[in-house]
């Protein structure tokens, strides 16, 4: 079988994904609020899968001490150019995370946990990575939505081929809240849904995104 991590930087070192800020915040206007960009100045910041780097210069932009990573070289140079001095770009898996326990005050990820097919060894690494008390951002696609249904009603039994920016295969796996829940053993997850064609109103019921936040205990479960 090929490797989730294999696939996806054949995927995003052939068709590279790049937006500028304008074109991310105005496709996704709710996400400058959901990602907490504002909200981190002085912490140390993480994000896990960091692409071309639009999220990781609005942390680093608001005072965060800001960190990427991401395993596609492409991404990774792109993510430099952008970023330049003010944050670190870092070639890692997700599912071995090069840095000691409790390094980080917060750690967010964007559309990339569920390209990996060892989701919990990569959610038990964001936690081992994360402080006690210290906060969790994480955005996947939900399984209940409309974006869904009509991937599917559209495309058929290929459909999973026309979320990305191509064709090109990749690993993906859409979430319910109680899956993404039962990879942060422990943590106080709640969770909220965001964009459905323009319906501000629908959305929070059969959003696209899934965005799970929650705090690390400071005592590790029993
Ligand atoms: C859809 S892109 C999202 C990028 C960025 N977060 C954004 O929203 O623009 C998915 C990203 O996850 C990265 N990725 C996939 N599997 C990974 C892994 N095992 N470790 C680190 N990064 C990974 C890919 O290289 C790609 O940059």
């Amino acid at each position: 079988m090929v490797d989730s991590a294999q696939l996806a930087t054949q995927h995003w070192n052939e068709t590279p994904l790049f937006l500028t800020d304008d074109e991310r915040y105005s496709t996704y206007p709710w996400l400058y609020e959901a990602a907490e960009f504002r909200d981190h100045a002085g912490e140390k910041v993480l994000e896990v899968g960091c692409g071309s780097g639009c999220d990781l210069l609005q942390f680093a932009k608001h005072g965060a001490v800001a960190t990427g990573v991401d395993i596609t070289d492409r991404h990774l140079e792109l993510a430099r150019q952008r970023v330049g001095s003010l944050a670190a770009v870092v070639k890692a898996d997700m599912r071995h995370l090069p840095f000691p326990d409790a390094s980080f005050d917060y750690v967010y990820s964007h559309g990339v946990l569920h390209h990996c097919s060892e989701a919990e060894q990569a959610a038990s690494e964001m936690l081992r990575v994360l402080r006690p008390g210290g906060r969790l951002n994480i955005q996947v696609y939900a399984l209940y939505s409309a974006s869904a249904l009509v991937y599917r009603l559209r495309y058929g039994r290929d459909w999973k081929l026309h979320i990305e920016n191509s064709t090109q295969p990749v690993y993906l796996k859409l979430y319910t809240a109680s899956q993404v829940r039962r990879l942060f053993p422990g943590c106080r997850v709640s969770f909220r849904k965001y964009q459905c064609y323009g319906l501000r109103f629908v959305a929070p019921l059969l959003g696209w995104f899934l965005v799970a936040t929650g705090i690390k205990p400071v005592q590790a479960p029993q």
